[in-house]
Formats: C-alpha cells, structure tokens, sequence
C-alpha cells in the first residue's frame, strides 16, 4: 500500500460541527438575500480562464463560504493537490501516482516532472510528438489502406474512459472537423453497436483506433476482433485481399492502431507497435481524453487545435493551484457539492449544457464523478463517515425542461444544477428576424432565474388565476445553480471545462477522504459475466451452478431465443 497519511476523518473536524449549526439555522431565501445585498451576483461571480461562473444563485451565504474554506483547509486539500501534482502514489489502493495533469504542462516547463525515475515531461511531450505526426498524416492523405486510399472515417474502439472522453469531446468540437473527415465510435458489446457504426463504410477507407488502457478489455477486445474480420471480409469481398495471413496482416498494419498503456497486447491482438500510441498507469480511464486516448479526437480537429484543447486544462490547473480558495472555482463548487450533499440531503446534481455541441457532456461527467466518487471505503480501507458520491444526470436544455425539469422546479427534492452556455454559437441562425441562439440563452437565463425567485402565490393570483389551481402554479424558488459562460465553444473550452470538473470530483474525494482514483466496484460484475456466459450460451451445469433467480432468467431468455 503506498505510503500516505491516513485520510483525515472530516466529520470529526471542528469546522464540520459549525456547519451542520450553519445549516440548521440557515433559511435560505434567494430574494431576500439579493434584496438585501446588491453585491451578491458581483461577489459570488468569479472567473476561471475563459470561465464565467455565477454561485450566486447557491443556498449559501458569506459564513457558508468561509465555513467550506475553512472545510477544505481542515482537511488539508491544498497539500492534497500539491501531492497529486507532483506524483506522490494517492491512488492508494493501486499504489500508483494520478498525474493527468501531465498530460497538459506545456514544454519546458521548470522544475521538471521526474516521477518514479521516469522523466514525465519527455515522455508527455514524445508521444504528443507522435499523435500530432500520426494525425497530420491522417489528415492530409500521406496515411493511406490498402489500396492506397486516403482515410475518410475514423472508427474509435473503446469503452468508459476510452471512449466518453473521446466521443464527447468530438461531439463538442464537431464545427472543428476537418471537411471530409468523420469519426464513429463504437463501445458496447452489444454487436448491434459495432453493425451500425460499420454500416455504409467503405473499408479502404476507414481506419480503426482501438483505445483500451489495460488491452484486456472484454467489449474492446471483442469489437477490435469483429471490426477486424468486418475489415478483411469486406475488403477480400471486393478482391483486394485473398485469405492469406501475409495479405491479412498487411490491412490490419494499415487499417489499425491503437492506443494503451500494454503495448506488448497490442502487438499480441495483431497491431504493429509502430502504430500504436502509449500512455501510463498513472493516468486514469476516466483522466485519459488528453492522453493518447484523444488520438480520434486529435486527427478530427488537427494537432494545433489539440494542443488548444490541452492548453485550457492547463489553465484550469493553474486556477486551481494558485487561486485562494474564496475565489476558486473547482474548490468552491466541490465544496458546494459537499455542501448541498452532506448538509442540505441533496442525492443527485444535475449538469444541463445549453449547447447542443456538449450533449454527451453529462454522459462523460458521469464516469468521471460517479466513477470516481461512487465508494463507501476511504483511502484506507476504513468505511466512509459521512455520505458520498452523488448521482450527476443532464440533458442539455431545452430538451430537458420539456422532459424532466418539472421535478427540478416543483418536486420535493433538492436537486443543485449547473447550467452552461456559451455567448457566441458556432452555428447562427436567424428566424425571420430572431437570432435563434439569443432565443435559446433566453431560456439558460430564465430558467436559474426561475428556480432561484419562483413565483408566490401572490404572483399567480395577481395574473387572475383560479384560486383552486393557485398551489400548483406557485414556484417555491430556492432552488439552487450555477450557471457556467464562456465566450465560445473552443478547443480550450472544453478543455477548460473538462479540468473544471476533474477539480471538482477530486475536491470532493479528498473531503470523503476516498480514493477517487480506483473503481473497484466495476470488477465484480465483469468477473461474472465471464462466469455466466458458458450458462448462457447452453453449458447445462454451469446454468445448474446459478442462483434461482438468475438461473430462472436464463433459462426464460434461452426459451425465448429464436435466432
Ligand atoms: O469500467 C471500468 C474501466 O476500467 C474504466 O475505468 C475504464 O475507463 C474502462 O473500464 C475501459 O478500460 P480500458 O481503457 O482499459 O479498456
């Protein structure tokens, strides 16, 4: 286990004690706060990078903020961060160090980051090298298959940290791609997944990047062989290749590579380590989109712009570093995470992007929060003291407020929502007259508007409504979120914001005292599976092996099997 201080146990913090007091004799009350002080949105609005963030619509007051300041201190979170940055091994349980911030220091920076004897920097700044070489060749048509046609499309083999990141962050960048470049991704097991995303392709054409950290994935593995006979069935259907092992190997070395941090499986599955691109364990599935893992993502918008993407985390990482707590933002809101979690009972936290461009945005904050906070050990083996971990969901807007935003406004619980926008859209369009993004940010506006002030009984009697309907018409208000604006969805901004939210999860870890670097508890459920599959594909005695339940769905599924 690797040597680091125990996690401190935050409950038993005097600060902790002063909070829970705070929080029972706070009455929050947006209206009458914003009444009361015409500073608030000015105080509470703070700037990270190209990042305008508004807290001021949270159910906090000056002491709470310096209550949760006082929080982080107490658990030292500043140490905490220095350590992660300078690879000491706080992913515990794995005894490794967490170092994506790597992955973004520019060149030449001073002191350089030797970590376990290894000159991380180089190492960076090597396979960047490499990628940005790779991805013009891709781009400019030097890279050619078989036939010796240029790549057209991009398939990315992946799953979790391999292929949110990379697919979200193509989807955020897509006014970025270059013209005549796509990128597919396929990450489920499910073989329909790998059907459609190879449907219509011309395989002289397509070029497949399997993303897997360990190479030991199953859903990877098993769709990198699949895409692998689709490529040689499809290519031989046309006469290009016979079936020999030579004329095999040739379309895979120039119809695949790949990207891990276990370059000897690669070369075991068939892929020629030359075109193979290494990252190490030290950055996290979750962590790994600025990685090698980015590779799809650095042939769609070219190399400059990736390094674009890379500079907004760094500029987020150096917010964090040196801003005072008080004005920083990943610190204040994973202490308003921790805030409305362990003080005010909220169980879920809502991300809606007002721009269309980041609709897998929540997807991918699920596995980096969830994944990483979802525990209910601390760093030391020892059980959490307080609650952990809340559930984050999103839709971007306005999809969400014809679906489920009913409950965000008029439900009983509490749900702290984060929306986000950008000013400058990279598709405008007029209607008539109406500039239809100032129609849709009309909406971001309104709708933290309507959930901080609401609407009192008054309010709706006074617009002439029946008195019977008056209670389901009243908007309680009170409702808490922040709202995040950038300029314009940039490479850097998604970098940004992505960096924004890695801060926060491991603001929140470090409170909890977890390990936000593991995820033990996706293992069981992968071991079972293999366990499982000989039942389900008709071994009698290991269907006999299975629990009644499981064994009962079995055997109904098998019943069912038709084809
Ligand atoms: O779901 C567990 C997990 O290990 C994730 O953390 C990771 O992002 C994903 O599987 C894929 O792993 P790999 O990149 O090794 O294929």
């Amino acid at each position: 286990m690797a040597d680091q201080p125990a996690p401190i146990d935050v409950t038993t913090t005097s600060v902790w004690a002063q909070l829970q007091t705070h929080a029972a004799e706070s009455k929050p009350d947006l209206r009458a706060w914003f009444d009361k002080d015409p500073d608030r949105a000015e105080r509470f609005t703070l700037q990270a990078a190209d990042l305008t963030v508004d807290l001021s619509k949270n159910l906090i007051e000056d002491q709470t903020v310096e209550l949760l300041v006082k929080l982080a201190e107490q658990v030292n979170l500043a140490e905490r961060f220095e350590a992660m940055l300078s690879g000491q091994h706080i992913n515990v349980t794995e005894d490794r160090a967490v170092l994506h911030t790597a992955l973004r220091r520019p060149a030449g920076q001073e002191p350089e980051l030797v970590v376990d004897g290894q000159d991380v920097d180089r190492d960076v700044h090597d396979v960047l090298d490499a990628i940005a070489t790779f991805a013009n060749k891709v781009r400019d048509g030097r890279w050619v298959g078989v036939t010796g046609k240029p790549v057209k499309t991009v398939v990315n083999i992946g799953i979790g940290g391999s292929d949110l990141g990379p697919v979200m962050v193509y989807e955020a960048l897509k006014p970025y791609v270059q013209e005549g470049l796509e990128v597919r991704f396929v990450s489920n097991i499910d073989p329909a997944d790998v059907y459609e995303k190879t449907a219509g392709l011309d395989p002289e054409t397509t070029l497949f990047i399997v993303a897997s950290k360990t190479f030991t994935t199953l859903e990877t593995l098993t769709n990198a062989r699949l895409a692998r006979a689709w490529l040689w069935e499809q290519l031989s259907a046309r006469g290009i290749i016979d079936d020999s092992d030579e004329a095999r190997t040739d379309a895979v070395s120039k119809h695949f590579v790949a990207v891990s941090t276990a370059l000897d499986k690669v070369e075991a599955f068939g892929i020629d380590p030359t075109n193979a691109f290494g990252f190490w364990d030290w950055v996290g599935g979750r962590y790994s989109v600025d990685s090698a893992i980015g590779t799809s993502v650095a042939i769609a918008i070219g190399p400059d712009r990736f390094a674009e993407f890379l500079g907004g985390f760094h500029a987020i990482d150096q917010h964090t570093r040196t801003t005072p707590f008080a004005q920083n933002v990943p610190v204040l809101m994973g202490l308003l995470n921790v805030w409305y979690t362990n003080f005010l009972g909220a169980h879920t936290h809502a991300v809606l992007p007002y721009a269309q461009y980041l609709h897998r945005f929540p997807a991918y904050l699920q596995q980096l929060t969830m994944e990483s906070n979802g525990k209910s050990v601390r760093w030391d083996g020892t059980p959490v003291t307080t609650e952990t971990g809340e559930v984050f969901w999103g839709e971007p807007g306005t999809n969400g407020q014809h679906a489920f935003y009913q409950l965000i406004h008029q439900g009983t619980r509490l749900i702290p929502a984060d929306f986000i926008a950008v000013a400058n859209p990279a598709r405008a369009l007029q209607d008539g007259g109406t500039d239809v993004h100032a129609l849709f940010l009309a909406n971001y506006f309104a709708q933290t508007k309507a959930l901080a002030f609401g609407k009192t009984a008054d309010e709706v009697r006074a617009e002439g409504t029946p008195e019977s309907i008056v209670p389901a018409r009243v908007f309680s208000g009170n409702r808490p979120s922040t709202s995040i604006l950038a300029p314009a969805l940039t490479p850097a901004v998604v970098g940004q914001l992505i960096a924004l939210y890695e801060h926060i999860t491991f603001v929140q870890g470090i409170v909890w005292g977890i390990d936000s670097f593991d995820q033990w508890g996706v293992e069981l459920g992968k071991k079972l599976a293999l366990e499982i599959a000989p039942a389900v594909t008709g071994d009698g005695l290991a269907l006999a092996d299975q629990d009644p339940s499981t064994r009962l769905l079995i055997t109904k599924y098998l019943q069912m099997r038709t084809n």
